[in-house]
């Protein structure tokens, strides 16, 4: 089978240890050529020189993502904080971290462990959307159409975050409850993939994450992520403020994921939230639905 490469930026490469797997230079179209063997160390000589000669990516064999996905994620809140990079190319950084992250989370129903490793990943990402102004919108143009479970948890934790940075002005903790709540609010469908029509997701979910000592934000949202305003919503049919804040805010940026991807040929995001609009009326708080179109200027 033929090797086949993806470019990564510079930063992240850089530590103590050495890059435990090979690294390649792009000569020309389609042809790569090793630069440093597995093993051995990059240092800040070798990103200067490669600096010095136009070079902004090296390039690493497919096969070796999952190992540098790891590495860059335990490097990841400083690579987030480097300036000097642009800040789109950090969300990029980010966005191929989390999705790594959100794969391993939901391939098989989440330990105490994986789940602290979320954990650093949404502080990251709270860290970016709280010190620049432009983080979530960085983020969000990263974000692509989600299909799978992993990356729709990611799609909805991210965009529970920024709605709950607008509404609730929320801090690094609050933000990472809402990112938590988004990533794993659909987790009770973890083993039971075969089921068009689920909706014990909702409460499997809810009790799974409350026997792992999540916050009770967490579970609640897991539990009331499809309940509606009007009490249209299962597993209760609990109406406006009774249902918990983050299952109402979770909820929503759901069913705008869900509104998003489906639509065939794609729309722009603010022709999906008008289809939202149209098709769930009555069914988000009022408030949250101002907050998340604000969240799109
Ligand atoms: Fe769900
Ligand atoms: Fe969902």
């Amino acid at each position: 089978m033929r090797t086949t490469y993806t470019g990564v930026p510079l930063s992240g490469l850089v530590a103590k240890d050495p890059v435990p797997f090979p690294l390649y230079l792009a000569t020309a179209e389609h042809t790569w050529v090793l630069y440093r063997p597995a093993a051995a160390a990059l240092d800040e000589g070798h990103l200067g020189r490669l600096h010095s000669e136009g070079v902004l990516q090296l390039f690493i064999r497919d096969c070796d993502r999952g190992a540098y996905f790891s590495r860059v994620e335990h490097a990841l809140d400083q690579i987030l904080l480097q300036r000097n990079m642009p800040l789109e190319r950090r969300a990029d950084v980010l966005q191929g971290v989390a999705v790594h992250m959100a794969e391993d989370l939901l391939r098989a129903v989440p330990d105490k462990a994986t789940i602290q490793r979320a954990q650093r990943v949404m502080m990251a990402t709270s860290g970016l959307m709280l010190r620049e102004a432009q983080g979530f919108a960085a983020i969000r143009r990263v974000m692509a159409a989600s299909s799978g479970l992993a990356t729709h948890s990611l799609t909805v934790s991210f965009l529970a975050m920024g709605l709950a940075r607008i509404v609730l002005a929320a801090d690094a903790s609050t933000l990472v409850i809402a990112g938590l709540a988004g990533l794993l609010h659909d987790v009770g469908k973890v083993g039971h993939e075969d089921l068009d029509h689920d909706p014990e997701h909702t409460t499997r979910g809810a009790e799974y994450l409350k026997g792992l000592g999540l916050p009770v934000p967490v579970v609640e949202a897991a539990c009331s992520h499809h309940e509606r305003w009007d009490g249209s919503g299962f597993p209760l049919g609990l109406r406006g403020s009774k249902i918990p804040e983050f299952g109402r805010i979770v909820g929503l940026v759901n069913t705008f994921d869900k509104v998003y991807s489906a639509q065939q040929p794609r729309v722009g995001v603010f022709d999906a939230l008008r289809i939202l609009a149209q098709a769930y009326r009555g069914c988000f708080d009022d408030r949250l639905a101002q907050g998340f179109v604000r969240l799109f200027r």
